[in-house]
């Protein structure tokens, strides 16, 4: 399920953020402490509040668990991109292989074309991030490009135009 943030859900944050092979392909690879993943959950939050959409925290219907999020933002650490609204997500390792990633991409794809103006989407992920890119294959983005982050990293850039979304 798809929800709007809580200030409980900081916990479960910080757990996500707090586990290398989760970060093993967000920006250098950095593991957040528990005030860098509070600082996250606040932008998270500021952004919502600003653009009227953002990353939804995923919830599992079972136990009511923070699972991870997925949404839309926009990236900031990506300057010649960052006008460009980015989906993307991020799972705890035990809901790997589930399944519920891409269920709630689509969800979040839809939702964002559904009630926002943006003619297109796009998502970044490193090249080694197999699973992202699948991701995005199943939400019908086509990677268009190639993209240097400040540190000199190569990221894949997907796209998605809002015309195919509604043909499809
Ligand atoms: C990216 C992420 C959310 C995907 O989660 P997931 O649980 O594997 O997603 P799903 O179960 O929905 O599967 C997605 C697809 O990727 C495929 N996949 C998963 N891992 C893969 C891998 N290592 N290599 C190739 N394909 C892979 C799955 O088979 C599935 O495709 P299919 O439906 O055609 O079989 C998860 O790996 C994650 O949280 N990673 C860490 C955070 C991250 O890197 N975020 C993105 C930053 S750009």
């Amino acid at each position: 399920m798809l929800r709007q943030w809580r200030e409980d859900d900081l916990d479960g944050l910080a757990a996500v953020n707090a586990d290398p092979e989760v970060m093993r392909y967000i920006h250098d690879g950095h593991v957040h402490d528990r005030p860098e993943a509070a600082a996250s959950l606040g932008r998270i939050r500021a952004q919502w509040a600003e653009h009227g959409f953002g990353l939804w925290a995923v919830e599992g219907k079972q136990d009511g668990s923070l699972m991870g999020f997925c949404g839309v933002g926009f990236p900031r650490f990506l300057p010649a991109l960052e006008a460009s609204p980015e989906i993307g997500w991020r799972f705890a390792r035990r809901h790997w292989g589930t399944g519920y990633a891409s269920e709630a991409a689509v969800a979040s794809r839809n939702d964002f074309f559904s009630t926002q103006d943006f003619d297109h989407l796009i998502s970044l992920a490193f090249p080694g991030n197999l699973a992202s890119h699948r991701v995005m294959q199943k939400l019908g983005m086509r990677r268009v490009a190639d993209a240097t982050l400040p540190s000199g990293a190569t990221v894949w850039v997907h796209r998605l135009e809002r015309d195919d979304w509604t043909a499809a």
